[in-house]
């Protein structure tokens, strides 16, 4: 049983400052009830509050690098959320006004943490320093938003958290629009805000290639180009404008470190064998055809995929691999699988003589060049497997009976999300019904629809068994950008979309309301002001009808 006894937003509710003896400024009052909404929230609900003011102390254990940047970021999320610089210091000695920063192993969740909160100090425990950075974003968005003219003050309770899923994640695709590192690192950012703990980076696509990559140069000189792109959708009409843009290795590496910090591990994608055009145009021999080829200017599904039954195209795909792992620590990669048309396959004679060396039969369930891709993707992954690695794929994989080991992201259907766990994968739920910020079908971006839309998806499917249920590991958003160019779309698509989705990842069911969220949301807008997000604006008035 979860407890819960939560009282509503008291923000901005003025006290007599005579309570205070450190200074002359009223308090404005946060609460502890944020989102992600956690597990466990006890109020005391008697008015009092732990004071934040220049006196206050963020207190770590001395030598640990890690809790150190937990107490720094917390410092800084003061100053940015209520004006007020607090000090920081490896004292353990406890005193009056502190902060106090600890390990608690005896806690039973990796990420989880207890939070407590009196008048003199608040303490916040955790088994790992990211349990205790999943603390310290709670206490991040339990303040009010002050300019500093009132000071801020948390309400006395406790909380005890934990997150639902150990896999919550958020895509971009940086293949169809490019967007800095810098900009990147904002992401990062909004996503640590959201308790989010994976950012799977979809780095190459038709329209581009987004990754340095020594042994094949020309997948950056050639690939990461295009001329122009489609005016509209359906349109064939080009705007001209060149887009390009890639990232050195020296850049994503910098990019795991600055997620790293935050908690946040980088999923690399390769997208293959479909989605490969622009590798195509940057080595034709890797196709069916020979081609020629060009970066794709157009949006949507395309024949030309690499060949599968090309030995040289399979080296290209380990090496690729290799040197995406020398880069990315991640425990995971992606290398795609979804929406790769077997129309060339079909007459090829390489994939054609493969398919029959490999002594493939088609079955009532997996054609013969499904059955090739599988083997292709299976032999990437033994590549992957060599080094202590894990593949993840989107869920047509299963069309070609993949190996166990397979993770499986479920984009498609109910039913590809239910055939995933029922054959006993690990499987990341990522519907394009729910969970697309970026499909304009299923996302009004005015309005209230589209984010209880988000918030209404619930990723175990009907008719799972409990023993299925296990197999969702969990849940993860996307944003694909063939409409998106900038920040601000990006934004408006993301916010506050993602709030409900931190609610999807982390809180238990049994605790999600939609009025109550409607109601804590306000807030996170607040917050989303503070750091400059865009969002639609018209929120307001829906939320306050
Ligand atoms: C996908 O949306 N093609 C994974
Ligand atoms: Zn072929």
């Amino acid at each position: 049983m979860k407890i819960r006894k939560i009282k509503r937003w008291m923000l901005f509710v003025p006290f007599v400052c005579g309570i205070l003896s450190c200074s002359q400024k009223e308090v404005s009052l946060g609460d502890l009830e944020v989102i992600p909404l956690p597990n466990e929230v006890s109020l005391l609900n008697d008015g009092s509050s732990f004071v934040i003011d220049e006196s206050t102390t963020i207190c770590y254990p001395e030598g640990n690098e890690k809790m150190k940047r937990n107490a720094e970021f917390l410092a800084s999320y003061i100053r940015q959320i209520t004006a007020t610089e607090v000090r920081l210091s490896a004292d353990t000695e406890r005193g009056d006004n502190v902060i106090v920063l600890s390990l608690d192993n005896t806690l039973s969740n990796d990420e989880g943490y207890e939070l407590s909160v009196s008048q003199k100090q608040i303490s916040l425990k955790g088994k790992t320093e990211a349990g205790v950075f999943y603390g310290i974003q709670t206490l991040h968005k339990a303040m009010p938003v002050t300019d500093g003219t009132t000071l801020a003050a948390i309400p006395c309770g406790s909380i005890k958290d934990y997150p639902r899923f150990g896999y919550r994640g958020f895509m971009v695709d940086v293949g169809r629009h490019f967007f800095s590192v810098d900009y990147l690192k904002e992401i990062i950012d909004m996503l640590a805000l959201h308790n989010i703990n994976y950012f799977h980076w979809h780095l190459t696509e038709d329209q581009g290639w987004r990754i340095e990559i020594k042994k094949y140069p020309k997948l950056t000189e050639i690939g990461s180009k295009r001329k122009g792109t489609i005016k509209e959708r359906g349109s064939k009409e080009l705007d001209s404008i060149p887009v390009s843009g890639y990232y050195t290795q020296e850049e994503a590496k910098e990019i795991v470190r600055y997620a790293a910090e935050r908690y946040i591990t980088v999923i690399p994608e390769i997208d293959m064998p479909g989605h490969m055009l622009a590798a195509l145009a940057s080595y034709p021999e890797l196709g069916c055809t020979g081609g020629p080829y060009e970066v794709a200017t157009n949006f949507g599904v395309f024949r030309n995929v690499l060949c599968g039954g090309n030995e040289k195209t399979l080296q290209f795909a380990k090496d690729v691999i290799n040197e995406i792992m020398d880069i990315f620590p991640s425990p995971y990669i992606h290398i795609g699988g979804d929406e790769c048309p077997k129309y060339h396959w079909k007459t090829c004679a390489k994939c054609q003589k493969k398919i029959r060396e490999l002594g493939l039969k088609a079955s009532k369930e997996h054609t013969k060049e499904n059955q090739l891709q599988a083997w292709f993707m299976g032999e990437v992954e033994k590549e992957i497997h060599k080094r202590g690695r894990e593949m993840m794929a989107w869920d047509e994989i299963l069309a070609g009976n993949p190996a166990k080991s397979t993770i499986v992201m479920a984009w498609t259907t109910p039913e590809a999300r239910l055939k995933a766990i029922e054959n006993g994968y690990r499987t990341i739920v990522s519907p394009i019904q729910y969970l697309y910020f970026s499909n304009a079908k299923f996302n009004q971006l005015r309005g209230l629809s589209s984010i209880e839309r988000v918030y209404s998806f619930e990723p175990v499917p009907d008719g799972a068994t409990p023993e299925q249920a296990k197999n969702i590991v969990g849940a993860q958003a996307c944003i694909w950008t063939e409409w998106t160019k900038d920040s601000v779309k990006m934004e408006w698509q993301m916010m506050p979309r993602i709030a409900a989705l931190a609610e999807i990842q982390w809180s238990e069911p049994e605790n999600k309301n939609i009025q109550d969220f409607l109601k804590r949301l306000k807030h996170q807008l607040e917050m989303y002001k503070v750091y400059g997000y865009n969002y639609k604006e018209d929120i307001h008035e829906a939320l306050d009808k």
